[in-house]
């Protein structure tokens, strides 16, 4: 496993690490449970994965419950945990208190990474950031890190910032919804920030394993753009590549796929179901794609645009 620094931090995080919305149980159907997350988890960590992604709104509490529960046998030192505040706890009490409430579901002291979950505009921002740099100031939480502001939003944040800094912008992005090519990316990198990639395996499509005649019926998923005849006819000849190169290099399409983001620099945090998809993603990290595989993979994911889909 190869280990990346988030921003400005000392956070030294596996660069594949666990998704945990999955855990929340809440719109991704019932083909596992709270046991098969735990140890996913528990074996994830056994191979060197250190980075937990959650949130107060996963199956609303739900997840941190049972992430908590899977690492509550591991030295609080070993695991960087995130997780999330959500709209519309925004006000200065509200994101103390959410605070607080994570801590007791996910049994910590502290969160390594506590980040807003979306843009709220309904609350000024600077009320907002001033709480997440309360908390810092008392301990309860590392590092401060955002999801889903474009670079006009985070430069705005950036010039509220008094004591600490944002370290990092959670966005989906993947092999297919690949905007933040075209911008953020570099936004972030000129800031030295960290762009943590949501939605990496574009929610299991680019695993390969789903067809026309086999789409997930999930609630999640059987409203996303991404799982209908047309678009998979559409991102056909991309699936196949991603399919040569796989067999080609001893890997899978979800490893290829995660790989790619590597490249590029992102953290990744896949969703997984079970320790065989969590150790599975696991093994995209430790070898790279070469130029000409990471060249065609942009050309095909341009030429199959869905962004507007
Ligand atoms: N900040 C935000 O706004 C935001 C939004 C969304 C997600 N997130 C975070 O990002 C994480 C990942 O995003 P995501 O869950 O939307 O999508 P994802 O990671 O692209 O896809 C996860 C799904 O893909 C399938 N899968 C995973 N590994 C696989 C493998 N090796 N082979 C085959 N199928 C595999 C599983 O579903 P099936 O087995 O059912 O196919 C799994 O539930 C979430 O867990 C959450 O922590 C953040």
């Amino acid at each position: 496993m190869n280990y990346k620094v988030i921003g400005k931090s000392d956070m030294k995080v596996s660069e594949v690490g666990f998704g945990a919305w999955q855990a929340g149980r809440k719109g991704w159907g019932s083909d596992y449970d709270d046991e098969s997350i735990i140890e996913a988890i528990r074996r994830s960590v056994d191979a060197g994965l250190n980075y937990i992604d959650t949130a107060e709104t996963y199956g609303d509490g739900h997840s941190e419950e049972v992430v908590g529960r899977a690492i509550s046998s591991i030295p609080r030192e070993d695991i960087i945990i995130a997780t999330k505040v959500k709209p519309p706890h925004f006000t200065h009490d509200a994101v103390i208190k959410s605070a607080n409430e994570s801590m007791r579901r996910l049994g910590v002291k502290y969160i390594d990474h506590y980040q807003l979950h979306w843009p709220d505009t309904s609350v000024p921002v600077k009320e907002t950031l001033s709480a997440m740099e309360e908390l810092v100031d008392q301990g309860k939480v590392r590092y401060i890190g955002v999801c889903n502001y474009n670079a006009e939003e985070l430069e705005n944040m950036i010039s509220l910032m008094k004591r600490h800094e944002i370290v990092s912008d959670q966005v989906k992005y993947n092999i297919i919804d690949h905007d933040p090519e075209n911008g953020l990316m570099q936004f972030l990198a000129s800031r030295r920030m960290t762009l943590v990639a949501w939605s990496p395996i574009a929610k299991g499509l680019l695993s390969g394993k789903y067809t026309a005649e086999n789409l997930p019926k999930d609630d999640i998923r059987s409203r996303d753009r991404l799982f209908t005849k047309q678009a998979l006819a559409k991102i056909h000849p991309l699936l196949d590549y991603l399919r040569k190169v796989a067999a080609l290099r001893g890997k899978t399409m979800s490893q290829v796929s995660l790989n790619y983001l590597l490249c590029m620099g992102a953290e990744v945090i896949p969703g997984a179901k079970n320790a065989a998809q969590a150790l599975e993603n696991i093994g995209a990290s430790g070898w790279r794609l070469n130029g000409t595989e990471i060249s065609e993979i942009k050309k095909l994911a341009t030429s199959s645009d869905l962004s507007e889909a």
